[in-house]
């Protein structure tokens, strides 16, 4: 493997069998950039094959989880090709063999709701907001959330959420299924970690095998959205509807969708 990629807006610390990874680049909103996707990638490349970590914990600052992809990346140098570092990052979460456990606090836009969809266990702030506007930026979903929204919330909600891209709260989120358990923001990394702990007392082979079985039925047709979205999506990236999306976000008005 080649060198592994570390960033300073991407925390890794392994303690007692847990690996956590930190969102942290609070003055974007921990806003990803291709390095960070590149760091956590790696990341999850080397807690797969490192005996000495048993679970995975993801988590951002209890004000913020992600503000999703920047979009001054997308702007600038947009994901192309299918070893582009948010793809790989998006094959490596979806497909880690052992427990994922996410603390989520604040808003979690677009990759920041869709990574979700990969992992074991999600603790939320009450003050977690999810939002997956990927048609509002002339984009389509990622992650594979366009198989895996309508079927964890049912086409309707799903619909909702994916073409209008309305935000919905910790409780829709905990009504439908995405999340586990709602707490106070400060405590949801805490609750965590204590469930990671105790996931890495438990024989890692049993977690794993565990883990295999109850994601068998979807796996390989995970894999086949995700790639096919990925194909989608980068081509939608240099396409004019995504272009006014970015140039707005960056100018601070509002999209003028009128020629697309
Ligand atoms: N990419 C790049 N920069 C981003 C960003 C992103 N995804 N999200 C936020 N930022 C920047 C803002 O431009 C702002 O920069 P500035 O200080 O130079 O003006 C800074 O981070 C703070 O963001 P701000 O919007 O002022 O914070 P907020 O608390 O009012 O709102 C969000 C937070 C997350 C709700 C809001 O920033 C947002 O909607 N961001 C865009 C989300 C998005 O569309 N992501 C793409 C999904 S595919």
């Amino acid at each position: 493997m080649n060198t592994p990629t570390t960033v300073p807006e991407i925390l890794t610390h392994l303690d007692a069998g847990v690996m956590t990874l930190t969102i942290n680049r609070l003055e974007r909103k921990n806003a990803i950039t291709a390095l960070m996707y590149a760091a956590m990638a790696d990341a999850l490349v080397a807690a797969e094959h490192d005996p000495s970590v048993r679970v995975v914990v993801i988590q951002g600052h209890e004000t913020i989880f992600s503000a999703g992809n920047d979009i001054g990346d997308f702007l600038n140098k947009p994901p192309s090709t299918p070893d582009a570092p948010v793809f790989r990052f998006l094959h490596g979460i979806s497909s880690f063999p052992k427990p994922i456990v996410a603390a989520v606090c604040g808003p979690a836009v677009g990759i920041g709701t869709t990574l979700l969809l990969h992992c074991d266990l999600i603790y939320a702030g009450d003050n977690a907001a999810f939002s997956m506007p990927f048609v509002n930026l002339g984009l389509c979903p990622e992650a594979a959330s366009s198989l895996l929204v309508p079927q964890l919330m049912g086409y309707p909600r799903a619909a909702e959420a994916l073409l209008l891209g309305e935000p919905f709260t910790a409780e829709t989120a905990l009504e439908v299924g995405l999340i586990n358990r709602i707490v106070p923001p400060l405590e949801a990394s805490v609750l965590a970690h204590q469930q990671a702990r105790k996931l890495a007392g438990k024989p890692l082979p049993s977690l794993i095998e565990t883990k295999r079985l109850m994601k068998k039925t979807l796996a390989s047709v995970t894999a086949e959205r995700l790639a096919e979205e990925s194909i989608s999506f980068g081509r939608m990236l240099g396409e004019p509807a995504s272009r006014e999306a970015f140039t707005a976000f960056m100018e601070k008005r509002k999209p003028d969708f009128s020629g697309v």
